[in-house]
């Protein structure tokens, strides 16, 4: 009988990757399946992320929890950036933990597992051309990584210490990945990286020839059978005319695009090292909706960043008034350990969450009204997910999620589809052809 693994993934989607990289290796060397029982799982692996501080919190409680659950024998890991970041404070603080494995030591689940206490988090390993096993949890879209770490050192960001410098993964072997994915049935392809548009900047080869982002993006176009690239995150100071043009004559790079703001303040921006003003982020929206009208664009938002003014905030309100996003994800400014915001003083938490709450709220207004523009509209959907009620979902080229009626047959298949009722998460939609 098979071992059971029992995976929870937090974070983001290179943690999911993460982790299917993990059951990819667990599978084939270790003779593990997967399962949502936890009870009856043999190995317990959490791949944690420590961006914010509450998340990190929270393991605790919950690897109390899953050792309370969890059958005799059974062992207990914890992976991804948290990981990285505390090492063996994690055995100390929960004994029970078999064994604690870096965001950047993905590779080495066979070896930790086999080590009772062992602690791998070498954020110099180099993982950039391990050939994982193959495991993926949606045939419809292929995740695949780009790159590793980040360069960056934007001051709030913990990132750069749990994942380690930027090192590119060579084009050949991403090509590869992709046409492997289509070949088995994805039709859409997802690049990740902690800032895709720097692609390029270092090999593990220093001799390997300079490809850069937008080359990349032309040789994966070139798939045959391949429908759609999508890709995060780019870093707004990176998004050269180049890139933008490339972005919107590709007709198969889906016309979504993630803009991290972080802040509407030049100034904030400056104190978090970001490297563009807030003219450079208007200008580069005006130049990707001039040159691509029917981009949908989203970002990333931290209110009460130390030092943020009342003027400094009207600036990330005045951001949003003019770009009206498509999506935002906002957080208030949470301290991290060995950034260099660190030790910089606070804003008081109540006007930190009544920042949040007034620029939620502005946001919401801005979903209503560009829902309204989707109404009785026909778009091309690409089905990828059942969902309650006999319905599935998928999404348009432009990332709106569409829920029809329908069942499996759907799947993985590219549906013209108009829409019915209007939301400003989800719109649902009915089959034209
Ligand atoms: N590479 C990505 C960032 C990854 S972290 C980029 O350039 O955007 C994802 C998001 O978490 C960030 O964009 C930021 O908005 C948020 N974040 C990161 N550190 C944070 C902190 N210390 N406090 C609050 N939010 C943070
Ligand atoms: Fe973090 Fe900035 Fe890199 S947000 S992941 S240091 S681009």
């Amino acid at each position: 009988m098979s071992k059971k693994l029992f995976i929870e993934t937090l974070g983001c989607a290179m943690n999911t990757r993460d982790s299917e990289h993990m059951i990819a290796q667990l599978k084939e060397r270790e003779g593990y399946e997967t399962t949502t029982n936890l009870k009856e799982a043999d190995l317990i692996l959490i791949n944690t992320c420590s961006v914010r501080e509450k998340p990190v919190q929270k393991l605790f409680s919950e690897l109390g929890a899953f050792n309370k659950k969890k059958k005799e024998g059974a062992k207990i890991g914890v992976c991804g950036c948290t990981a990285s970041h505390l090492g063996e404070e994690i055995i100390k603080r929960a004994p029970y933990v078999s064994f604690v494995l870096g965001a950047r030591n993905v590779s080495k689940i066979s070896e930790v597992l086999h080590k009772d206490k062992a602690v791998e988090t070498d954020i110099n390993y180099d993982e950039s051309e391990f050939a994982f096993d193959d495991f993926r949890s949606s045939p419809y879209k292929a995740y695949i990584n780009i790159s590793i770490g980040c360069d960056k050192q934007c001051t709030f960001c913990i990132v750069p210490k749990t994942r380690g410098e930027e090192i590119s993964i060579p084009d050949e072997l991403i090509v590869q990945e992709a046409a492997k994915a289509v070949q088995n049935g994805a039709k859409e392809i997802f690049l990740l990286g902690q800032n895709v548009n720097n692609y390029g900047r270092r090999f593990s080869d220093a001799t390997h020839e300079k490809v850069n982002f937008t080359e990349l993006l032309r040789r994966l176009s070139k798939i045959e059978g391949l429908r759609r690239i999508r890709f995060t995150s780019p870093h707004p100071f990176h998004m050269d005319d180049e890139f933008i043009k490339e972005f919107a004559k590709n007709p198969k790079i889906c016309k979504s695009m993630h803009m991290p703001l972080q802040s509407g303040s030049s100034k904030v921006l400056k104190d978090m090292k970001r490297g563009y003003t807030k003219e450079w982020f208007l200008n580069r929206v005006e130049k990707l909706r001039k040159e691509c009208p029917e981009v949908s664009i989203s970002t990333d938002i931290i209110v009460a960043f130390p030092g943020e003014s009342e003027e400094d905030f009207e600036h990330t309100l005045d951001v949003m008034r003019k770009v009206k996003f498509d999506q935002i994800f906002s957080f208030k400014y949470s301290p991290r350990p060995h950034t260099e915001a660190e030790k910089l003083p606070m804003i008081d938490d109540a006007l930190a969450s009544a920042r949040l709450t007034q620029l939620q709220s502005l946001q919401a207004e801005i979903l209503d009204e560009n829902a309204k523009k989707h109404q009785d509209k026909v778009y091309e959907v690409y089905f990828e997910e059942l969902s309650r009620d006999n319905y599935v979902s998928g999404r348009t080229n432009t990332n709106l999620v569409v829920k029809v009626k329908g069942s499996e047959e759907l799947l993985g298949e590219f549906r013209d589809v108009k829409i019915t009722q209007i939301g400003r998460t989800i719109c649902t939609g009915e089959i034209v052809a």
